[in-house]
């Protein structure tokens, strides 16, 4: 049986074959995004790729970018990019997605936004029948006012926990804000709920990544599938 980290790997390869020359990417946050930023700078280091022009959706990820020698566009986003890859934690038949886990949501909402292709890559795991199944939803809010969001969202029929840092200190994200993760169970309408998180002031990005996603390239033990969002 083939191991988590090699699908992981497997599927994130996979994925950079839809990389040109030429391309403004955007690179994703996790463990399975980073085998494709590996991959990308393998390519341009053997000469296969040329012209690349890349920006990370999150800090660690730009370091690493920057040190496996791509060139990167720091944290000017340029006005659209041409394919981003980054990695999901739940992923439904329709391709909406939760995404959040490693703390990223909000930069990968932004670079995904701006992309004219936004490939997910995946291991089998992380296929889900309905959002909520399998992941809570991460939700980022500015410090000010925390409580009063964690509140809210309990009244939208969630639990909900602040997220911890290793040193016992509430967790950050790039911007310095706070992650509230939300367990719903089954999320019956995400596009609703997505509404109303997006309209709450102090609620900066919530992980629900609905129309976004293209493609998800997903790997299991039976090989690669290529999924794609239905026009
Ligand atoms: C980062 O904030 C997340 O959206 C990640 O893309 C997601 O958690 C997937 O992570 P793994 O590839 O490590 O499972």
């Amino acid at each position: 049986m083939t191991d988590t980290p090699t699908l992981k790997r497997l599927a994130a390869e996979h994925a950079v074959g839809f990389v040109q020359s030429g391309m403004t990417i955007g690179l994703g946050t996790g463990s399975t995004a980073i085998f494709a930023t590996r991959e990308i700078a393998a390519r341009i280091h053997r000469g296969e790729l040329g012209g690349i022009t890349a920006i990370a959706t999150s800090r660690p990820v730009h370091e690493e970018a920057v040190r496996l020698g791509i060139p990167m566009l720091g944290e000017d986003l340029p006005e659209a990019l041409d394919l981003t890859i980054d990695g999901a934690d739940e992923i439904d038949p329709a391709l909406d997605v939760i995404k959040g886990g490693g703390g990223a949501l909000l930069r990968e909402k932004i670079v995904a936004q701006a992309s004219a292709r936004v490939i997910l890559v995946a291991d089998d795991s992380k296929l889900s029948p309905a959002l909520g199944t399998k992941f809570v939803l991460p939700v980022e809010v500015l410090e000010y006012g925390w409580r009063s969001q964690a509140r809210f969202i309990a009244g939208l029929g969630a639990t909900v926990a602040p997220r911890m840092a290793a040193d016992g200190g509430m967790a950050r994200t790039d911007q310095g804000n706070l992650l509230l993760d939300c367990r719903f169970g089954v999320i019956a309408d995400a596009p609703a709920l997505a509404i109303e998180l997006d309209a709450r002031a102090g609620i900066v990005a919530n992980g629900l990544f609905l129309g976004i996603a293209t493609d998800v390239i997903v790997a299991g033990a039976d090989g690669i599938r290529h999924l794609r969002r239905r026009q």
